[in-house]
């Protein structure tokens, strides 16, 4: 029988999963969570299939570690390319960002054409695509590789003039196209929202897998009996991350977006599991 107290396990190539983190916060605020942000080895988005399931792996084995009771794959590269395989792995329930925020994008879509922004991992591996087929096999599904905004969110620029003209550039093909649907398809992505919006314009739907991601979260546990009935405190440990470099960046970038005090981001060896 598993803990209903344990923590949930969080991961992500860095810091963008923190963007789950805070919807998850957000819609099932009486969970424990565990995060995990590959910080050295980030990104994530330009390598390949094999190394990015072996970075998965390790960061599954350290999560089992500590005892969490569910593990959110919360990085849209890793859950196109490692979650069907690790997800065997272990009897823990998995879920992955990129399931749900297909599922929406396909029961949103009014004309077919969906556009999904994300890194050239998860572009090139076709995932949301397939999924949106397979609920609506006549959708017309659009991928566009934006590598840039990851940088550019990470050096704080989500309201700039120079953001704006890349997103420009980007998002022009996805206009041309007529989408009237936007998968945000990289964790760092919602945190440009206004920016895409601004330049897609309001007939365009946007997307953000995070926040369906925490609500198909909540409805796997609510399943399973495995919601937390209790509320932890906060200086209970509820909130615990951990990197594998630099703690200080990652923690000043992690309270920049969470509203909870992040009290400390421990630095461990993931090469170790
Ligand atoms: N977290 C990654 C994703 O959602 C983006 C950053 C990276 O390339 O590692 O795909």
């Amino acid at each position: 029988m598993r803990n209903k107290n344990a923590p949930i396990g969080v991961f992500d190539s860095g810091v963008g999963g923190l963007t789950v983190v805070r919807e998850i916060m957000r819609q099932i605020p009486n969970e424990k969570i565990v995060y995990f942000g590959d910080t050295a080895r980030v990104p994530y988005g330009s390598k390949s299939k094999e190394t990015v399931t072996r970075y998965s792996r390790q960061i599954v084995r350290f999560l089992q570690t500590q005892e969490v009771k569910a593990i959110v794959v919360a990085c849209n590269t890793a859950s196109a390319y490692a979650l069907d395989e690790i997800e065997k792995e272990t009897e823990l329930p998995m879920i992955g960002v990129v399931k749900p925020g297909a599922r929406v994008a396909a029961q949103t879509t009014a004309n077919g054409k969906i556009g999904v922004i994300a890194t050239e991992g998860t572009v090139n591996s076709h995932i949301y695509s397939r999924y949106i087929r397979e609920i609506k096999p006549d959708a017309n599904v659009v991928g566009k590789a934006c590598p840039l905004f990851v940088p550019l969110v990470e050096e704080g620029l989500l309201q700039d003039p120079v953001t704006d003209e890349i997103a420009k550039r980007y998002l022009t093909e996805l206009i041309d196209i007529g989408i009237d649907t936007l998968i945000l398809g990289c964790t760092h992505y919602p945190l440009l929202r206004s920016t895409v919006g601004k330049i897609m314009g309001e007939g365009v739907r946007l997307v953000n897998p995070a926040y369906e991601t925490a609500r198909e979260l909540k409805e796997l546990l609510g399943k399973a009996d495995l919601l937390n009935e209790e509320e932890p405190k906060l200086g209970d440990n509820k909130y615990r991350f951990y990197v594998s470099d630099g703690a200080e960046k990652f923690k000043r970038f992690a309270n920049s977006i969470i509203k909870y005090g992040i009290l400390s981001a421990k630095i461990i060896n993931i090469e170790e599991y």
